[in-house]
């Protein structure tokens, strides 16, 4: 198992940390506070696998497409999963190659890796050493466990290896509140040629609503699991499988044997037993595989499909893929900071998790069960920020997919789930984040090609994607309330202000902030493209009278004495306001105060000392405070979730990237690095924070709930994208404008100096900043290839390195 491993800083002893190159967090104590995941992804095929095997795995669709079962918020917690057993022939002892769900002791015999794209998990149990590696090829949509079982025990062993999934077999919805008809659907049967077990269910539902309509449909997948040793005994049943008055940690069918008759009906696994024999010393490969094969291609494809990753060759070669690939993607950007915990995240952890996030649409993680909703809206033209630069190809089919969720009007889909389905809301900024996405993708690569392409809106009618975006601030101008402030509708970024829309119509000064924000942005883009002779009707014009009335709105009505507040409710009453008890200051109408620059410094550095002064915690910022502890049916959601917790009053982590933004756009590094290095997943005791200390979570729970300092909601948040970017664009300082990559670092003064690489266009930017005048923010010198340059740096020819010199200085 790689390098040593940094402790936690608690006092409670850490559950795992680090390799010494930041490329594995290793669980060295696998009794881990929450299940501590990993995802392994191609992007088609996923699964999600815990230190303890836990997790689930589908096919494209964690709502349609669900190959496994896995029961959240179920005891014991984590189950089922991706498990290997191993059976002592001879001692009848039984044991897991992960601790669950066996649960075999001592716990220290384990310990587990998550790497990118992969997990493996050691142990060493009754003189049999083991290391299991799990991952999803590039290629193939398909989990491979490739066991390497060890005889380090002196003498002859004869041991059974049994690889064991639950199947859910296509509609996880379905499956789960309707498992006792559904379960007359599933068909399961061994093929000896084969040497697989397959699975499917002859019922099959595509709606994402619950409905009673009953589709004449089956699923259209063949689930597969296979092995690359004959098959000595199998099992399709779990009734049969785990028996009575048992379950996963000591199956009946281990003790007795496996049942090898084939089933229809019941509640559908596969287990396959493979038989091992081992002189002393001897080592042997295992390779399982699990799948799904389309049943338009099954008969013609099968026999390859199983032929395939049946050497150790073949499986170490497609991990070397999934390894060059990740390899690949974090090569686009490199900090070498004075902060060697900062770089782990920037180099690795925060790409990686931001790229998952994108991947899996957020829909699926520990917490959520990926049934429920479809793709939020806002949340998936965020996840874009990030992926961009290294994969724009999968951006640009992204806001494809963006511009086909709107209507000629500009409404967008709160949630979608991309063939159509949707639901609309009256969120006043969903339609808005359309232009973050677009406008990043073109400074990003200056394709303004994509600008013309041609989408459909709903309802009928298609339009460019310039179009699209005029529709955006269409959309804006006619969603006004009576202080000329966003209309708050049922929503802004903050879900649970849901009330405040009202009868009459509740105003969101955030979402004034942020449509002034992405006006900017359109309005940069407008101007670029007619510098360049491109003509968009004449409409920027209403776009900056929007703006600028906006902005008077805001200086006009929103300013608080020491902060902004956050919205006007029914009858004009001020919410996030010094006359409130609760809820009286809240983040983002600081933080996006800057972000959307608006005109008075001396209010904005005003509004993030309160926010500093008010909101921050040891743990970060909160999203507001105080909680509020009486419930508010005129406000909404946030007052009936616990103080502490989530929106109300939690340290919620995707907003605090914003604060590090505007603590940058104000030049002060001192401050924004101290929100970014607080909010670095592994600062709180391990078993304080609970969650993995390797990801972002949604929430970290402030001082006002006794469990103050725990985690939740890990993975699936757009904090990583948001911390990501403001990292390397606003901290470090290199970011991409219509005109090139601009330098423009906000340090803490201690700072020496520091070294960030990025690809951006073609060319990588080889950069290196020197701070001899120990300042925050400023540049004396730059130099391109030794040649003194002003402004963005021009972009350079696809394929070449581009030196860049920067002395930070004291700027008149
Ligand atoms: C969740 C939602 C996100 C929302 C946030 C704040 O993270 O996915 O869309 O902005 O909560 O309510």
């Amino acid at each position: 198992m790689a390098g040593e491993t940094k402790k936690g800083t608690g006092t409670r002893p850490a559950f795992g940390g680090f390799a010494a190159d930041g490329r594995e967090f290793v669980i060295t104590d696998v009794r881990t506070p929450s299940p501590w995941i990993n995802y392994l992804e191609n992007g088609r095929y996923f699964a999600t696998i815990s230190g303890n095997g836990g997790g689930i795995s589908y096919d494209r669709s964690p709502l349609h497409g669900r190959i496994t079962r896995y029961r959240i918020n179920d005891v014991p917690p984590d189950r089922p999963g991706k498990y290997l057993y191993v059976k002592d022939k001879d001692s009848g002892e039984v044991w897991s190659l992960t601790w669950q769900p066996v649960g075999h002791e001592p716990a220290s015999d384990y310990r587990v890796a998550h790497g990118f794209g992969y997990t493996r998990a050691e142990a060493e149990v009754q003189g049999i050493g083991s290391s299991v590696v799990f991952f999803v090829p590039l290629e193939d949509d398909r989990e491979i466990w490739k066991a390497v079982l060890t005889n380090r025990s002196g003498r002859r062993r004869r041991l059974a290896l049994v690889g064991y999934v639950e199947l859910a077999l296509g509609h996880a919805l379905v499956d789960l509140i309707n498992q006792c008809d559904d379960q007359h659907f599933n068909r399961a049967r061994f093929e000896k040629e084969a040497n697989a077990v397959f699975a499917t269910k002859t019922y099959w539902v595509t709606e994402t609503r619950g409905t009673q309509h009953q589709e004449n449909k089956e699923w259209d997948r063949w689930a597969f699991f296979t092995v690359n040793r004959p098959v000595a005994g199998y099992e399709t049943v779990r009734e049969r499988f785990i028996g009575p008055f048992r379950s996963e940690s000591d199956p009946a069918g281990l003790e007795r044997g496996l049942a090898s008759k084939d089933m229809d009906c019941g509640n559908a696994v596969a287990a396959l037993e493979v038989d091992v024999e081992l002189g002393p010393g001897e080592s042997a490969d295992v390779v399982f595989s699990l799948g799904v094969i389309a049943k338009t291609e099954f008969e013609r494809t099968k026999a390859d499909v199983l032929r395939k990753y049946r050497t150790s060759e073949e499986v170490d070669a497609a991990l070397g893929r999934v390894r060059e690939e990740w390899d690949r993607f974090f090569a686009h950007t490199r900090a070498a900071t004075p902060d060697a915990e900062a770089d782990v995240f920037l180099n690795y952890w925060t790409p990686y998790q931001a790229k998952v996030a994108f991947d899996v649409g957020r829909v699926a993680s520990f917490y959520y069960w990926g049934i429920g909703r479809g793709f939020g809206y806002r949340d998936t033209a965020q996840d874009t920020i990030a992926i961009v630069i290294a994969d724009p190809d999968r951006v640009r089919a992204r806001v494809g997919l963006l511009a086909r969720q709107m209507r000629r009007d500009g409404k967008v889909y709160h949630h979608y789930y991309g063939d159509g389905q949707g639901e609309f809301t009256e969120h006043c900024d969903d339609p808005l984040w359309f232009v973050l996405a677009v406008t990043e993708y073109l400074k990003e690569t200056g394709d303004f090609g994509v600008l013309d392409a041609v989408e459909p809106f709903l309802g009928g009618g298609e339009g460019t994607v310039l179009e699209h975006l005029l529709a955006v601030a269409g959309f804006a101008g006619a969603n006004l309330g009576a202080h000329g402030l966003p209309k708050f509708g049922r929503g802004d970024w903050n879900d649970t202000l849901d009330y405040i829309g009202g009868k009459d119509g509740g105003e969101s000064v955030w979402g004034a902030m942020f449509y002034v924000a992405m006006l900017d942005r359109l309005l940069e883009l407008l101007d670029h493209v007619a510098a360049g002779g491109r003509d968009a009707g004449g409409r920027g014009g209403e776009a900056r009278r929007l703006r600028a009335k906006l902005v008077e709105a805001l200086e006009t009505h929103a300013w608080d004495g020491e902060w902004y507040i956050r919205a006007f409710g029914e009858a004009g009453r001020k919410i996030g306001s010094k006359a409130n008890a609760a809820g009286r200051i809240f983040i983002n109408t600081q933080s996006w105060a800057v972000i959307a620059g608006l005109p008075d410094r001396r209010r904005l550095v005003r509004a993030m000392d309160s926010l500093a002064e008010r909101l921050d915690t040891p743990y970060g910022p909160k999203i507001c405070a105080p909680a509020f502890r009486e419930i508010d049916p005129a406000i909404g959601l946030i007052t009936r979730c616990v103080p502490g917790k989530k929106e109300n009053g939690a340290v919620f982590c995707h907003p605090a990237a914003w604060v590090i933004q505007a603590e940058c756009l104000l030049g002060r590094g001192e401050r924004a690095f101290a929100y970014f290095k607080k909010l670095l997943p592994g600062r709180i005791p391990q078993e304080t924070f609970s969650a993995e200390p390797y990801v972002y979570s949604q929430y970290i729970t402030s001082d006002e709930h006794e469990t103050a300092g725990k985690a939740s909601h890990s993975w699936q948040t757009g904090t990583a994208a948001w911390m990501y970017r403001v990292g390397y664009d606003f901290i470090l300082g290199v970011r991409p404008s219509y005109e090139g990559l601009v330098i423009d670092p906000v340090i803490p003064a201690s700072w020496p100096g520091f070294r960030v690489e990025r690809v951006f266009r073609g060319a990588r930017y080889v950069i290196e900043v020197e701070n001899p005048d120990g300042v925050e923010r400023g540049i004396a010198s730059v130099r391109v290839d030794g040649r003194p340059v002003r402004g963005p740096i021009a972009p350079r020819p696809a394929g070449s390195i581009c030196r860049v010199s920067v002395t930070m200085g004291k700027t008149a």
